[in-house]
């Protein structure tokens, strides 16, 4: 295994690399980090002004959605679909599918409907015009980075990698190509459909506005409090998209390695540029977290986050029982999800399983119908050693108040309200 070696990307020609040099390296004192002298991969997306507005509307929909209009679809049950359920069924709905029969024709709960999907599909159609525009000069820059890794990171593209069909037949969150389409040779563009995208996603969501790694950076500050001996050498993160919520572990823990792994290719290649540009350093590789190249018992710590729910559960048990093979004796995985149905009342599960049905994403209701610390027992772990919990969003919640609730002075937010869902074990 080579997990410093050099991108398998394939050696561009000399005069290559000698223009692209040229062209993007930022000159000599431009920038404080003057070490990391490759350009800003986000600097050759450029939205025009009508753009940016369209974007913000798009935020500002999303926001009335799940807000607003949430809270009209509660009134709705709550006023009269619980009641014409009630009356049909002899009962009153038991659980959160019973809630779904009870508000399938519900007018409140197909306006909340029609109104998110256009708000999802709209979020990634918000950013394609300004991402095309950008994107042969955002494939040099990440060219660039694959063979200067100015930051000491790495990034290996695996040319014969099958990606699962669980994210290549699905346009996973409506993102067209799902995470892994490639139209043109090096291509980024998925990558930064899904960097910009996900800033309007979540534009108008308070607690994850401008923190697009606010999951790592809670379960970082969250383990750093509750276990202070524990000190990650080398850290996993599975899924990782472009590395936003593997970054952050780099400021709490900053003498660890980062590794993290994708089926994806356009993203790795966008993440990887992203943060070379920004001094961190991320040894990314394609692989599948289901089985990876990685030796036994190489990482101290493995994460996750929004990562299970998409895909099915015999794959989710094939990953956690791989993270045990490469957990280090006394390593930890710590893992960021939807909560599953038995952490939250059947109407707010109903809620959750919108994604189930609207937004492809199959597997997502029989995901959040598992126990995650159950699934951790399962794959090998000892079951003393497993656990599940709300944590705090750190930003939001404050350092302060944070460091009490790991102490258990005080509780998380309820959820939907800035906490994150975790569950972990120990090996
Ligand atoms: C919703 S995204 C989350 C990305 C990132 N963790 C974040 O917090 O933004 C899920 C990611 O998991 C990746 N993925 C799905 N199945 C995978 C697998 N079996 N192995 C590795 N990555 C996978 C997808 O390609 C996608 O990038």
């Amino acid at each position: 295994m080579a997990v410093n070696a050099a991108s398998r990307e394939g050696p561009l020609t000399e005069p290559s690399i000698a223009k692209r040099t040229e062209e993007h390296l930022v000159p000599e004192g431009s920038r404080a980090l003057d070490t990391h002298r490759l350009a800003d991969i986000e600097a050759p997306y450029t939205p025009t002004h009508n753009e940016v507005a369209r974007q913000r509307f798009v935020s500002a929909l999303r926001k009335h959605v799940l807000i607003d209009k949430a809270v009209e679809m509660r009134a709705a049950y709550d006023a009269s679909a619980m009641a014409t359920y009630t009356k049909s069924h002899g009962h009153p709905p038991r659980d959160h599918w019973d809630i779904k029969d009870a508000m399938r024709t519900s007018g409140a709960y197909r306006v909340y409907s029609a109104l998110r999907l256009n708000a999802q599909e709209m979020t990634w159609q918000s950013v394609m015009d300004p991402v095309e525009r950008g994107l042969p000069a955002m494939i040099e820059i990440a060219t660039d980075a694959a063979h200067l890794n100015p930051a000491g990171g790495s990034l290996r593209i695996d040319p014969q990698f099958q990606p699962p069909g669980y994210v290549a037949d699905v346009d996973v969150h409506h993102i067209p190509g799902s995470f892994t389409a490639e139209l043109t040779q090096d291509d980024v563009a998925i990558g930064a459909v899904a960097a910009h995208g996900t800033r309007v996603f979540s534009g108008g969501l308070p607690h994850r506005k401008d923190n697009p790694g606010a999951v790592a950076e809670s379960v970082a500050h969250y383990l750093k409090l509750a276990y202070p001996d524990f000190k990650p050498r080398r850290i996993l993160d599975c899924g990782t998209g472009i590395g936003k919520n593997l970054a952050p572990y780099r400021d709490v823990y900053p003498d660890a390695e980062c590794y993290g792994i994708d089926v994806g290719a356009p993203g790795l290649r966008y993440g990887h540029a992203l943060f070379e540009h920004q001094g961190i350093p991320l040894h990314l590789s394609q692989q599948n977290a289901e089985r990876t190249d990685f030796p036994d018992g190489y990482f101290d710590l493995i994460v996750s986050s929004f990562f299970f729910h998409e895909m099915p559960v015999a794959s989710t048990k094939l990953i956690l029982k791989e993270n045990r093979r490469l957990l280090a004796p006394g390593g930890r995985i710590v893992h960021m999800e939807l909560p599953p149905n038995a952490e939250v009342d059947s109407y707010a599960a109903f809620v959750i399983d919108w994604d189930n049905d609207n937004n492809y994403e199959p597997d997502y209701a029989d995901y959040r119908n598992q126990v995650p610390t159950a699934l951790c027992a399962e794959a090998g772990f000892a079951p003393a050693t497993c656990w599940q919990r709300f944590i705090p969003n750190w930003r939001t919640f404050g350092a302060e108040p944070f460091a009490r609730f790991v102490k258990g002075d005080c509780a998380a937010p309820a959820y939907g309200n800035g906490s994150w869902f975790v569950f972990g074990a120990q090996k």
